[in-house]
């Protein structure tokens, strides 16, 4: 007998206002399958990902789980058939805390039926170990950083019983030692028939964890292959439509120190980091998640603030207390949340596009110059090839990888000497990530330092002309461009931390409470 798919979708279509972002696709994923998902920013993965976990409506099609056709209009629907999510955009509640988030509706009680405290925070520490996370259950989501948040997401996916679970870029904030662990989990529930579909821009994962991928272009499915005949080449001409030649670094000439960093020390974990980036130059920034790469920006551009050391930008010490002063002495910040820190969502591409420049583009009497914000975003929106039906969309209608590239273009408009870029690609297809990285290095060209912080490791290797590794709020090594070696970076990388216990057996343990 054949055997027969969990989910089967057919023909489904989805429109948006002026947009149509899924037009009769087809595809099914059986029990204990990995089906991976590819295609440039704006494809339709996440649409698809939403209708199928209730929350958009399809136009057309029909969805076949179990052999039954379903139309989840709310999560909790979807849920209650046994279909799990973990979303892109984190849709996690960020005043309450940890354990509350995992078990959200869905909390463990006493007798009279109090919440149980104790046993779900111990339950949500005891999910997160097996993910390799060492998190407190109590602690608010609020106070973590982007990784952190990641994984409590993904406990929360997995602590419902799910039999499908749809991962829509699960990895993007994590770095490979927490991607591992999180392939050892798949690779458990894989083993008990769970199903999972997984969403990545990331193409070596994708080729190391699934069992078939599908491939997506402009709203459909233009293709599927056994990951045996996926070799990187035919899977980014199908997704593309062309050759892409990734990690372009040209050779720049490099100048003066533009940033130097003395014994730098702050409250946020960073302690007595000294480094120095010059004109021309291309600063990867390797290291684990919480290494504290992020807090060494957040100190550079003055949002935490320093306990020791000093700042210099092209020779001369500077203050920066803020991150207007950061603009002001020629630093851009392009940060790793872009939903935080980046972009305002309910504004459009040209006001987020100009947001940090209004004064160089207004009048004497403070109004902006519209000619000129419409020029810069135009210029923008080519150079980085912002898909966008125009300036004024707003930008929480463009897809997540679109976004990103609005971040980018805020903080180029600003013109900087030195860029902080922090997972510059996050999100970004492998077509449009060869264009953010032909872009970097054209503006190391043009003697701007670059200081990319990055958790993927082929990024780091490709791009940087020197790479410095941190770990636990130090510098534990560097790197000049030939001698980049990824076994060397990551000893660097853990060079504090104990040897760990064996995460696949922590895995187990979780699997063991999942899906009975
Ligand atoms: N709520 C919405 N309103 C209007 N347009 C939308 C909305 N959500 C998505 N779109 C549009 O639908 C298309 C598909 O978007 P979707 O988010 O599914 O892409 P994606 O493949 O997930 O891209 P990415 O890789 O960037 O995450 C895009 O053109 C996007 O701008
Ligand atoms: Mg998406």
């Amino acid at each position: 007998m054949e055997p027969q798919p969990l989910l089967r979708v057919d023909h489904l279509s989805k429109s948006f206002p002026g947009v149509r972002a899924l037009d009769e696709v087809d595809f099914e994923v059986y029990p204990g399958e990995i089906l991976g998902f590819l295609g440039e920013n704006g494809a339709g993965k996440s649409t698809l990902i939403k209708i199928l976990s209730g929350i958009h409506s399809k136009d057309r099609g029909t969805i076949w789980f179990n052999g039954q056709s379903i139309n989840p209009h709310t999560p909790h629907e979807a849920q209650a058939l046994g279909i799990s999510t973990i979303h892109q955009e984190l849709a996690l509640v960020p005043y309450l805390s940890v354990a509350e988030n995992i078990f959200l509706n869905n909390e463990p009680r006493r007798a009279l039926g109090l919440v149980d405290f104790p046993r779900m925070n111990r339950e949500a520490e005891e999910l997160l170990r097996g993910l390799g996370a060492e998190i407190r259950g109590s602690q608010l989501i609020r106070e973590l950083n982007v990784a952190a948040q990641q994984m409590v997401e993904i406990a929360k996916a997995i602590s419902h019983k799910a039999s499908l679970i749809l991962m829509d870029e699960p990895t993007s904030a994590l770095s490979s030692r927490e991607v591992d662990a999180l392939f050892a989990l798949m690779r458990r529930l894989k083993e008990r028939g769970v199903a999972v579909v997984f969403v990545s821009h990331r193409l070596d994962e994708v080729r190391q964890i699934v069992d078939r991928v599908i491939i997506m272009r402009d709203s459909r499915r233009v293709g599927s292959l056994p990951i045996a005949e996926a070799s990187e080449e035919k899977i980014i001409r199908m997704m593309v439509g062309r050759d892409v030649g990734l990690f372009p670094k040209e050779a720049a000439p490099v100048g003066e120190p533009v940033l130097e960093v003395r014994r730098l020390s702050g409250q946020n974990g960073v302690k007595n980091i000294s480094l120095t980036v010059r004109k021309g130059e291309i600063v990867g920034l390797a290291g684990l998640v919480g290494a504290g790469r992020t807090e060494l920006a957040r100190l550079i551009c003055g949002v935490d603030s320093l306990s020791s050391g000093e700042v210099l930008m092209e020779g001369q010490p500077v203050r920066i207390k803020s991150p207007a002063d950061a603009v002001r002495h020629g630093i851009g910040w392009v940060p790793e949340d872009r939903k935080l820190h980046g972009l305002v969502l309910g504004m459009d591409v040209q006001e987020n596009t100009t947001m940090a420049i209004l004064q160089r583009i207004s009048n004497l009497w403070g109004a902006v110059r519209q000619t000129e914000a419409k020029r810069i975003t135009n210029h923008y929106i080519e150079a980085l090839s912002i898909a966008t039906p125009g300036l004024n969309q707003t930008v929480r209608n463009l897809s997540g990888g679109n976004q990103q590239k609005v971040v980018l273009a805020k903080w180029l408009s600003t013109e900087p000497k030195l860029l902080i870029m922090d997972e510059p690609t996050r999100g970004i297809d492998i077509g449009a990530k060869a264009e953010v990285h032909a872009l970097m290095s054209q503006l190391a060209q043009q003697g701007i330092g670059i200081l990319m912080i990055s958790s993927e490791m082929p990024e780091i290797i490709g791009m940087s002309d020197r790479v410095i590794v941190m770990c636990q709020g130090r510098v534990t090594g560097e790197f000049v461009r030939g001698q980049l070696d990824q076994e060397a970076i990551m000893t660097c990388a853990t060079q504090f931390l104990s040897v760990e216990g064996d995460i696949a057996e922590k895995v187990e343990a979780v699997a063991e409470g999942i899906n009975k």
